[in-house]
């Protein structure tokens, strides 16, 4: 299908077109000049922008616009700059401008199960690759399985998900108990629904959950959505998740060779005003200052939030077997385990990752034709 301008209108500062359904679209002229494809305003090599805005002035406009070859498929809008320098945009490269898509999530409770996928057809297959990134994207959990056994097989994810991303402590993380260890995972305790390394203020925001062995009774895997759950906070309390945005809180993990540690709020939003990052780590979260001014509006928040995150209706539960990986988008899934009820042997390792290249691989394979 094609997209047809059946009419141009000059505007002081925009040129506005006119679909052949009757839809107008405002075209800035800054943006027409700012976007313009030639050979002159690129890099032939490459398609990065050559051309600088401050080359033209604030209040630019077009000597001459037209449509030329009208109603075909190379119909396309012609500018004429003061410069003498020449635009073209095919109009069905216009119509493809209009909207920027968003990924629909879809929000889980408890009830939620999440989707399976094999590890060597993840791997190997691009299709199979693309399924289970465009699943991640969209619930921020999935399992692998089938998985290897052996201690830092992990880093062959890196051929999907990207490369790992380093952290304090160690490259990958080992978590079985150990009484010297640094971290309630290190201890046969109950671990409650948190996310890693809240104490950067960029948190890894991919974590693999790698399980090796687990000939443990207890220590079932325990995830639950943080944005399922904060959108549903927003409706019911805005004020308490509006403080929740606001206050400043620390985090700290720490051993006495390494020491991380940062103060942000439990919950940020992007431009949109979306939750884009949920900070929860009660294990790990430290005192705010009596000097912070809504402390009462937030710990009521706080309560609220900590009642939700630990109600078993959240509260998705699982046995992670040994060959099992367990893929969470940091930033919104929190994780969790059960207490350990014997000294079975269970070794789990953790890698983290970034999710822009996670999602870029999906990109990578559809803009190669590769699905
Ligand atoms: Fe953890
Ligand atoms: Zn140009």
């Amino acid at each position: 299908m094609h997209h047809s301008i059946s009419d141009l209108t000059r505007n002081a500062d925009s040129l506005c077109a006119t679909w052949s359904g009757g839809a107008q679209t405002d075209l800035p002229y800054l943006w027409l000049r700012d976007n313009c494809g030639c050979g002159e305003c690129r890099v032939e090599q490459t398609t990065e922008k050559r051309f600088h805005l401050f080359r033209v002035p604030e209040d630019l406009r077009p000597l001459k616009v037209g449509i030329e070859c009208a109603g075909s498929k190379d119909e396309a809008i012609f500018i004429e700059w003061p410069d003498g320098h020449h635009t073209r945009y095919r109009s069905s490269e216009v119509h493809g401008f209009l909207s920027q898509p968003r990924f629909d999530l879809h929000y889980w409770d408890g009830r939620f199960r999440p989707r399976r996928f094999d590890y060597q057809r993840f791997l190997a297959s691009d299709r199979a690759a693309a399924e289970l990134i465009e699943e991640f994207l969209r619930t921020g959990v999935c399992v692998l399985v089938d998985a290897p056994t052996e201690p830092d097989s992990s880093e062959q994810l890196a051929a999907r998900l990207g490369p790992i991303r380093e952290v304090l402590f160690e490259r990958i993380h080992n978590v079985k108990v150990d009484p010297k260890g640094y971290n309630i995972a290190h201890t046969g305790l109950a671990v409650a629904p948190h996310n890693d390394f809240t104490s950067y203020t960029w948190p890894p925001n991919v974590q693999a959950l790698h399980m090796l062995v687990n000939e443990c009774e207890g220590g079932e895997s325990i995830v639950v959505d943080g944005f399922g759950l904060l959108s549903e906070l927003r409706r019911d309390h805005p004020d308490k998740f509006d403080v929740l945005c606001a206050v400043p809180v620390p985090f700290r993990i720490f051993s006495e060779e390494y020491e991380c540690y940062a103060v942000k709020p439990m919950v940020e939003l992007d431009s949109d005003d979306e939750v884009r990052l949920v900070r929860f780590n009660t294990a790990q979260m430290q005192t705010i200052p009596l000097s912070e001014p809504r402390l009462a509006d937030f710990y009521a928040a706080y309560h609220e939030l900590s009642r939700r995150v630990n109600s078993p209706d959240s509260q998705v539960n699982f046995r992670l077997e040994g060959g099992q990986i367990l893929l969470c988008d940091g930033h919104r899934v929190l994780h969790g385990r059960t207490a350990l009820r014997s000294d079975g042997r269970r070794h789990l390792q953790d890698a983290y990752f970034e999710h822009d290249n996670v999602r870029n691989h999906l990109r990578w394979l559809r803009l190669g034709g590769r699905i």
